[in-house]
C-alpha cells in the first residue's frame, strides 16, 4: 500500500471505515472519536464536509485501532486476532533493515502548492481534541522530517503540531529526541532549523516515526525496506528536505533560533491527563503548503483507559522480542494494558526458582519496557494475558503481597507523569517507583497449589455448541 487513500480503501472494503459528514472541529471530531473508541467500535472514522475548513478538507481518526487495520498497514497477513498480530510483529521486531528512498520530480502531493501570501494552515482540518487543549492540533498522527546540520543523518519523528495562525505552528519536539538533536545542530550555528511535516500518509510511516529506533535509523528508509519498495519522495522548494510524493498534506518551514517564544499546549496526553501543561516554544514559520485535492489529515487521538491495537501490538511485540533476545526462556505471551507501557503483563512457563522475578525485572528495565511503566505483573501460562479479569483473578489468588510485591525506586519517568509532585517536577528529578507483582504460583510448591475450578476447554466447547441458543459460541 503506497498511501493513505489506498489504506482507506482497504479498510473500507473490509467494513472498517465509517464516513462521518458535517462534524465540527471544536471538540466534536475529538469527542466522537473518543466515544467510538470507548465503545470499542471497529471502524475508523473519516470526517468529511467539516464545518469551518476549506471544501474537501478531511480528517481520519481511529485508523490504527484494530488488529486488522494495523496488520494491513504494516503489510502483515491481515488478521483481526490480536494474538496473531503480536506474534507477526514480534518476528519483525528484530529487523532494522533500511532501503534508500527514491527521489522523484512529481507526485500527487504537488497537486496544490501554497506559497507566500497564499499560505494558510487554518484552512485545513485541525481539530481541538480535548476541552482544555491550548488550541487546534493538526499534527497528532504526523511525521516530522529533519536532518542534522552537518552530519549525514536524517530522521522522521511524530511530534504534535499546534496551529497558531495561517503561517505559524509549533513542533513539540521534546529534549532527547532525534529531532531535538537536529534542531540543536542548527541553533548552535545560529541558523534556522528546517523541517517538513507530513500530515497524511499510509499509517506504516506514522508508526515508524513514533517507534523507538536507534538514532542512526532513518525511518523513511526503514519504511522503504518494510514495504520492499522505495518510498517515493519529492524535495521541498524551500528547504530541500524530502517528503513522501503521495502525502496528503505537507507543511514546510523553519524554526528561527532567535524567534520570540509562544505558548504551546496544554494537550490531552496518552496518559489521560493534560501532561506538562503549557510550554514556551519557538514558532515553526511556514513557507510552503503542499496538498493533494481533498486532503486527508491522519490523526491519532489519545483516549484515557483505552489502548489502540497500534500500541498493544507494537509494545507487546517489542518487549517480547527483547525478553527473548536477552536470553530469557519460557516466555508464553506479553501484552501491555492501556496505552503506552503503563501496565505490562507477561505469562511464563516457570522453569526455575526466581524465573518469574527475573522476567519481571527485565520487563521493566529493557529499552522497550522502561519508559513510564508503572505496574508489571507476571502470571503463569494458564492465564490469558489479554483477559483483564483473568489477570486480576490470578493476582488476587496467587499473589501474597508480603512475599510477591517488589517496589523499585528511582526508575525512569518524565514530566508528563501525572503523579509527580510539582516540587519534584520543578527539581528535574524525573523519576518514579515501579511495582512488580509476581502472580505466578510459588515455584517451589507449585505442584501442591490447589487446582482451579475453571471448566476444561473441551467441555466448554461441547457445552457452548450444545447450548448455542443460551450461551455465546465464543466466535
Ligand atoms: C501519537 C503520538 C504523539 C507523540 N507526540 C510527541 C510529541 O509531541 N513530542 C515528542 O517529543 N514525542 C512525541 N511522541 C513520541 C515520539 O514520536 C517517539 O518517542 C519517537 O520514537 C521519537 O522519535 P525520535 O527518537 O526519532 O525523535 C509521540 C508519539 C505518539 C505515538
Amino acid at each position: 500500500m503506497r498511501d493513505l487513500r489506498e489504506f482507506v480503501r482497504a479498510i473500507e472494503d473490509r467494513g472498517q471505515l465509517e464516513r462521518v459528514p458535517g462534524a465540527d472541529l471544536d471538540l466534536e471530531i475529538g469527542g466522537v472519536s473518543s466515544l467510538a473508541r470507548q465503545d470499542a467500535l471497529d471502524t475508523a472514522l473519516l470526517f468529511e464536509d467539516i464545518e469551518g475548513t476549506r471544501p474537501g478538507a478531511r480528517v481520519l481518526t481511529n485508523a490504527v485501532d484494530t488488529p486488522l487495520q494495523v496488520t494491513l498497514a504494516l503489510g502483515h497477513e491481515p488478521t483481526n486476532d490480536i494474538r496473531e498480530a503480536v506474534v507477526a510483529q514480534k518476528e519483525r521486531a528484530a529487523e532494522m533493515e533500511t532501503r534508500p528512498v527514491e527521489t522523484v520530480d512529481d507526485g500527487p502531493v504537488l497537486e496544490n502548492v501554497q506559497r507566500g501570501g497564499e499560505v494558510d494552515l487554518t484552512e485545513f482540518a485541525a481539530p481541538t481534541w480535548h476541552a482544555h487543549d491550548g488550541g487546534p492540533y493538526i499534527g497528532t498522527g504526523d511525521v516530522v522530517i529533519t536532518e542534522h546540520a552537518e552530519e549525514d543523518d536524517r530522521n522522521a519523528g511524530t511530534y504534535r503540531v499546534q496551529v497558531h495562525g495561517p503561517k505559524t505552528a509549533t513542533l513539540n519536539i521534546r529534549p532527547g529526541r532525534d529531532g531535538d538533536r537536529h534542531r540543536q545542530s542548527y541553533f548552535e550555528r545560529g541558523e534556522p532549523f528546517p523541517a517538513v511535516v507530513s500530515l497524511g500518509h499510509q499509517p506504516d510511516l506514522f508508526m515508524a516515526a513514533n517507534q523507538r529506533f536507534p538514532a542512526h535509523v532513518d525511518e523513511l528508509e526503514y519504511v522503504s525496506a518494510q514495504r520492499d519498495r522505495p518510498l517515493e519522495t519529492v524535495e521541498g522548494e524551500a528547504t530541500g528536505l524530502p517528503f513522501p510524493a503521495r502525502s496528503e498534506l505537507v507543511i514546510e518551514g523553519t524554526v528561527h533560533p532567535d524567534a520570540e517564544e509562544i505558548t504551546e499546549g496544554p494537550f490531552g496526553e496518552w496518559t489521560g491527563y493534560y501532561g506538562a501543561g503549557e510550554t514556551q516554544q519557538r514558532p515553526f514559520e511556514i513557507d510552503r503548503i503542499y496538498h493533494r485535492n481533498d486532503p486527508i489529515v491522519l490523526a491519532y487521538n489519545n483516549v484515557p483507559m483505552t489502548a489502540t491495537a497500534m500500541s498493544t501490538i507494537r509494545s507487546g511485540a517489542q518487549l517480547w522480542h527483547q525478553l527473548e533476545d536477552a536470553g530469557i526462556t519460557g516466555i508464553d505471551e506479553v501484552t501491555t494494558i492501556f496505552p503506552g507501557i503503563w501496565f505490562q503483563v507477561v505469562s511464563i512457563e516457570q522453569q526455575y526458582a526466581g524465573h518469574s522475578t527475573q522476567v519481571g525485572m527485565q520487563a521493566m528495565s529493557l529499552p522497550s519496557g522502561v519508559w513510564e511503566g508503572r505496574i508489571t505483573i507476571v502470571v503463569d501460562e494458564d492465564v490469558d494475558v489479554y483477559d483483564l479479569a483473568e489477570v486480576l483473578w490470578a493476582t488476587v489468588s496467587r499473589c501474597d503481597p508480603a512475599e510477591d510485591l517488589t517496589v523499585i525506586e528511582n526508575c525512569v519517568s518524565s514530566r508528563i507523569n501525572p503523579r509527580m509532585s510539582p516540587e519534584q517536577t520543578a527539581s528535574g528529578d524525573h523519576t518514579k517507583s515501579r511495582m512488580l507483582l509476581d502472580a505466578t504460583k510459588p515455584y517451589h510448591w507449585k505442584g501442591e497449589f490447589p487446582e482451579d475450578t475453571r471448566i476444561d476447554p473441551e467441555l466448554e466447547a461441547e457445552l457452548r455448541t450444545a447450548y448455542a441458543e443460551l450461551l455465546s459460541t465464543g466466535e
